[in-house]
């Protein structure tokens, strides 16, 4: 089942902030994110918050029909405009994610983007993402979206193996993700990235040379490759427990992670972020470097995550809930927080020493400043870099940057 909300303190009924939560806004780039919280099936790794249609039926979600969800959102994008006020912000980036966007009609997403647009208007330049899944969309679909606005796409490929993507109990053939990267640069998308996923069990290095070649080969500008987090409460974990399939061990991923480098830099891509790789500065996902960075963002839908200014809240997980919170003009939020500087302070080190340009010295402490140090020494960090006052990993320093980073942070 999808994980468990934080605690927090109540959000007021029309979700208004509090007013230090505007200051400099105008200063900040602001972005939004659409979350469509449904699957055809769900893949037994995942713990999005995202339903199957029998999950919705069995949870009593009718309020909460796939039909209606466009106009439901939107709702919820014009309460932002509400609550943001007369901030003049266009928006920069917008990204659909979900669970899977593409199993909406192409229409319904270009309306939720319509709403974006009539309320806060979209920066010249936007960047404007969907996810989808590969099986899931055909050349009149993505013709649909590119007319409507949206410019990158984000396909879930996983693996090129027939065996892998069973055990991750994918529904595409291999080779559909491929055909979708040119059917989406035939519509005419500028950006378009393949996501992977590297350490399934029975995967071998044969497996995932052969998945990071046909990925390459399809020509995307972008590619994610994530380590599978085999999270508890899921089928994959009920699975491993039975002993029914093996636990891929860390040495694997570390293997793994470094056959991806090779084989994606000997095909032109540079990584930005540890598990993110791009073939040009234009290439980079903008809606994930406002996340990594610290920039406004509005997440719309069932439990999405909200970012302006230090508060940070977070919308009721289930898709009924949400829609009945809107259909009664209420804030869908469940809880908030005031971030304390200390706590931002740990953010910062978190996102941003896994990004290219790692993060500055001066954010650490005296102890984390004396492991930098031991870092630098023990080749997880750059000593050019270093010398100029940041922390930035080595290849090495990326294999291990969960280690690193608890260092640093303290
Ligand atoms: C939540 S999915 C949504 C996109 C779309 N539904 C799909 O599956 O292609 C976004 C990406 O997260 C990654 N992901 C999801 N669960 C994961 C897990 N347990 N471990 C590693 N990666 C995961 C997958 O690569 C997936 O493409
Ligand atoms: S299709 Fe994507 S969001 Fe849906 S269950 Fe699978 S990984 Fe999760």
């Amino acid at each position: 089942m999808p994980s468990v909300l934080p605690d927090g303190e109540p959000v007021p009924e029309d979700g208004a902030l509090p007013a230090s939560a505007l200051v400099g806004a105008g200063e900040r780039p602001l972005g939004f994110y659409l979350h469509v919280p449904y699957c055809a099936t769900r893949c037994g790794y995942c713990d999005f918050n995202t339903y199957t249609a029998t999950e919705l039926r069995s949870s009593g979600g009718v309020l909460a029909s796939r039909d209606n969800y466009a106009a439901t959102l939107a709702d919820e994008v014009r309460l932002a405009r509400k609550v943001l006020g007369d901030d003049p912000r266009p928006v920069r980036t917008v990204f659909v994610g979900g669970g899977t966007p593409t199993l909406l009609a192409a229409a319904d997403l270009v309306r939720m983007l319509d709403a974006v647009r009539e309320e806060f208007g979209l920066a010249e330049d936007a960047e404007v993402t969907t996810e989808a899944n590969p099986e899931s969309v055909d050349p009149a679909y993505l013709a649909e979206l590119r007319a409507g606005g949206f410019n990158r796409i984000s396909f879930g490929m996983q693996s090129a193996r027939r065996h892998v993507l069973k055990v991750l109990d994918r529904t595409h053939t291999p080779g559909r993700p491929e055909a979708c990267v040119a059917e989406a640069r035939a519509a005419g998308f500028d950006h378009v990235n393949l996501d992977l996923i590297y350490g399934t069990p029975g995967e071998s290095d044969e497996d995932w040379r052969a998945s990071l070649e046909a990925a390459v080969g399809a020509g995307p500008d972008h590619v994610s490759a994530y380590a599978l987090i085999v999270e508890e409460g899921t089928g994959l974990a009920r699975r491993i427990r039975r002993g029914e399939v093996p636990m891929t061990d860390d040495d694997v991923h570390a293997d793994r992670y470094l056959i991806a480098e090779e084989m994606l830099s000997a095909a032109g891509f540079d990584w930005y972020e540890v598990s993110n790789w791009a073939t040009s500065e234009a290439g980079r996902c903008l809606h994930n470097e406002l996340y990594w960075r610290g920039a406004d963002w509005w997440g719309t839908g069932p439990g999405a995550h909200s970012h302006v200014g230090g508060v940070r809240w977070w919308n009721v997980k289930h898709p009924g809930a949400y829609a009945a919170a809107l259909a009664a003009g209420r804030s869908p939020g469940a809880g908030r927080e005031l971030l304390p500087a200390e706590d931002r302070r740990v953010e910062r080190i978190l996102l941003e020493l896994r990004l290219r340009e790692g993060c500055p010295l001066e954010l650490l402490k005296p102890a984390g400043r004396a492991a930098a140090g031991r870092a630098v020494a023990d080749g997880l960090l750059a000593p050019e870099a270093y010398g100029r006052g940041r922390a930035v990993l080595t290849l090495r320093g990326r294999l291990l940057a969960d280690a690193v980073v608890r260092d640093l942070v303290d």
